[in-house]
């Protein structure tokens, strides 16, 4: 087998990209990504030498391009991870995720088509999006398969664009497709512009912790190797055209998680218990504020088996040791751009 995973350099893209090289030998795994700040092959010099692993650097919205990518390699299937992925970016810059969020998934769904439409039986176009693009729940309920979509920041109105036009190659042109909709994810190598690695990070340098608002939001958070795990599942088993929730049966107000990973912080550091708390700071909220996200995993549970592996505790007690021990990766993603983005968006 052919494979394409795009974003296999950013977070849970390069998770999915390990698992597919260590667990199927026999596929070819291509990972195409265009190395932007969130992109990294940092993430994956565990398995760069493995044979089966092949990486192309390319945008998705070249569609030359990615036309003539789909000539030279027959890909018998696609996993979509490629995206711009941050909230608080999209707000900055709406145009940057229509162009790679909605435009990069129309090359990848023409040249599939164009390509593909003589051999659709073989064919899988795994599309990876965001439970975000429900919007917001009130305090109580869950986002299920036939939930409303109704996206309230620039991302999630993208992801929920591109979400429309997998489903809609599929009505229209008969690819075969399949989507899944995930909640937070955390785990190593995650970018620290995102709530837990930021965090962690400041926790390190004891800088100040930004809490949007009162911090009551809710958020269900999934280890990124089970998000891993489940794309494998879904890929390999889903049903064509039908969409997956997957989610951690894990629902915490972002207080409560800043105050458990200031303590697991505190006693990881050998510093006094309650240390790192002090460095919490309430400021501004973030504009469109979705108040909860909560999946109900219930479909991809019952028919294809998978559940959450890995309890929240052990998750981010082995996400914040990772962190602690992987100084270098960190240092190198923090200098840099990332200096002028935090003074930007903190200061
Ligand atoms: P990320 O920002 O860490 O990684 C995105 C990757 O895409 C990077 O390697 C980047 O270089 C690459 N990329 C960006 N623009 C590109 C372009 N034009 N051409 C080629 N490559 C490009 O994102 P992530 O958190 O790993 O998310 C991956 C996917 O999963 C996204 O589609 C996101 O919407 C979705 N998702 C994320 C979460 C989460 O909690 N992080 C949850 C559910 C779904
Ligand atoms: O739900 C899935 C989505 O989860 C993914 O599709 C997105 O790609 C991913 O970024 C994530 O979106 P969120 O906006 O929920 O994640 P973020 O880590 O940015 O924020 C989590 C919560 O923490 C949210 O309520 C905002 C809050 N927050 C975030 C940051 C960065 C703060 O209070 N302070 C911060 O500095």
């Amino acid at each position: 087998m052919n494979l394409l995973i795009t974003g296999g350099a950013g977070f849970i893209g390069s998770h999915v990209v390990r698992r597919f090289v260590q667990n199927y030998p026999n596929y070819h795994i291509y990972n195409l990504d265009a190395l932007t700040y969130a992109g990294n092959l940092e993430n994956l010099k565990d398995i760069e030498d493995f044979p089966n692993y092949h990486f192309i650097k390319g945008d998705i919205v070249d569609e030359p391009f990615i036309n003539d990518l789909f000539v030279k390699i027959d890909f018998d299937g696609v996993i979509h991870l490629a995206a711009e992925s941050h909230v608080d970016r999209s707000i900055e810059d709406p145009l940057a995720f229509v162009r790679t969020n909605v435009i990069g998934t129309v090359n990848l769904l023409n040249a599939a088509k164009k390509l593909w439409s003589n051999s659709y039986v073989k064919k899988r176009f795994y599309h990876v999006s965001t439970d975000e693009v429900y919007g917001s729940l009130g305090k109580e309920g869950l986002f299920t398969e036939t939930s409303l979509y109704n996206p309230n920041s620039p991302y999630s109105a993208s992801k929920a664009s591109s979400d429309h036009f997998v489903r809609a190659y599929g009505e229209t042109y008969g690819l075969p497709f399949g989507i899944s909709n995930c909640s937070n994810n955390y785990g190593p190598y995650h970018f620290p512009e995102k709530l837990i690695p930021l965090f962690i990070n400041n926790i390190i340098e004891r800088k100040s912790l930004p809490v949007y608002g009162d911090g009551k939001y809710t958020r269900d958070w999934l280890f990124v190797e089970d998000h891993a795990m489940a794309i494998d599942l879904v890929f390999h088993k889903g049903k064509n055209h039908e969409t997956y929730n997957i989610g951690g049966f894990n629902e915490w107000q972002n207080i409560d998680l800043v105050k458990l990973l200031c303590k697991v912080m505190d006693k990881k550091l050998n510093r006094r218990e309650g240390e790192s708390e002090k460095l919490i700071a309430y400021v501004k909220d973030r504009p469109g504020h979705d108040l909860r996200y909560a999946i109900d995993a219930s479909k991809i549970n019952k028919e294809l088996g998978w559940k959450p592996s890995v309890t929240f505790e052990e998750g981010l007690e082995r996400t914040v040791d990772w962190y602690l021990s992987n100084s270098e990766w960190l240092n190198h993603v923090t200098s840099g751009d990332y200096k002028e983005y935090y003074k930007k968006m903190y200061s």
